[in-house]
């Protein structure tokens, strides 16, 4: 009789399942060593050429942050990268078996791992080196003021490791992210003007300049168009700051998480 009673409340309970929902797990069960390698390269050979080698977003969205949009737990997360979102350019990933997807998951999740560290510095005195000492306003935002030469940094905290945004203090040129390019040019009438490119077709060139004014040339107006990869309009700070106030603002940075 018992025995009976438990079949028919397992029975009760696999109808009260959704069709289908049985099959994904709530939590991703191959989170080995071995299947985020795996997860890795699958990565890199389907995901990365929309959404950037280290997931920070290019063509397709910025996954490099902790909460994604569309996938708050594991198993959304399995099932967007499965069936794609529809209406948009991202596509399921149809060739792949669900260990695949599993180990692509879990690897999606280590790219917005860069949880609150525990660094050094003083954020509120960085906070006054950000503003005063450093100009850092000057080209860059923080929950909507500020330059817009630099990319906003309202969410830096969340995107990037301590280690990374110190780095870029030391050497803006080792991490230009994806997107920037810095051009230079000269104007047949001898102008000479340099910024961060916004657009470029092949008839005019766009780019904000050094003052962190938007531009527009027509090229037929040019005499010289040099576009510099892996330059950036950023000074190091190497020689500015102290390595006390370096870790201010690099403690700064990293509380910057915005709503994240
Ligand atoms: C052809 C380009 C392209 C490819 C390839 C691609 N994606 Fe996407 N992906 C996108 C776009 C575009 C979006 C944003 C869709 C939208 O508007 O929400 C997106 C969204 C996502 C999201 C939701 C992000 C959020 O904030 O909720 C996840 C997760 C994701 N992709 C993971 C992957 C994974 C993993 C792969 C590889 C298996 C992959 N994508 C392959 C373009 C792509
Ligand atoms: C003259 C303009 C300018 C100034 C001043 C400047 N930056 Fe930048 N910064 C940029 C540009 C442009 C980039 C993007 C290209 C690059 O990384 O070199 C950038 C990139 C960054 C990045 C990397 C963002 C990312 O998403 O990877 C961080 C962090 C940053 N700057 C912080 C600072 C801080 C902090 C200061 C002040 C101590 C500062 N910047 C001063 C222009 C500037």
């Amino acid at each position: 009789m018992v025995r009976v009673m438990l079949a028919l409340s397992s029975f009760a309970l696999l109808l009260a399942q959704e069709p289908g929902e049985e099959k994904i797990p709530k939590e991703n069960p191959y989170k080995s060593e071995s299947d985020l390698a795996r997860g890795k390269r699958l990565f890199l050979g389907h995901c990365a050429p929309c959404h950037g080698p280290s997931g920070d977003g290019g063509r397709g969205a910025n996954l490099a942050r902790p909460k994604l949009l569309r996938a708050s737990d594991d198993a959304a997360l399995f099932q967007v990268i499965k069936e794609g979102v529809p209406n948009t350019e991202m596509p399921g990933a149809f060739e792949m078996i669900d260990r695949e997807i599993w180990q692509v998951a879990g690897y999606v999740r280590t790219l917005g791992r860069t949880a609150a560290e525990n660094v050094p510095g003083d954020r509120v005195r960085g906070e006054q080196l950000f503003r005063n000492k450093g100009n850092c306003v000057r080209c860059h935002s923080v929950n909507g003021q500020g330059g817009r030469m630099g990319p906003e940094l309202t969410e830096i905290g969340a995107r990037r490791s301590a280690k990374y945004l110190r780095e870029t203090l030391l050497a803006p040129e080792t991490n230009v992210p994806e997107g920037f390019l810095m051009v230079r040019l000269k104007t047949k009438d001898g102008k000479e003007v340099s910024g961060v490119r916004l657009n470029e077709d092949t008839y005019s060139l766009q780019l904000r300049d050094l003052s962190d004014q938007p531009r527009s040339f027509w090229k037929q107006e040019l005499a010289e168009l040099h576009h510099d990869k892996g330059k950036s309009p950023m000074p190091s700070y190497r020689s500015v700051f102290s390595e006390a106030e370096l870790a201010d603002v690099v403690a700064y940075l990293v509380s910057l998480r915005g709503s994240l």
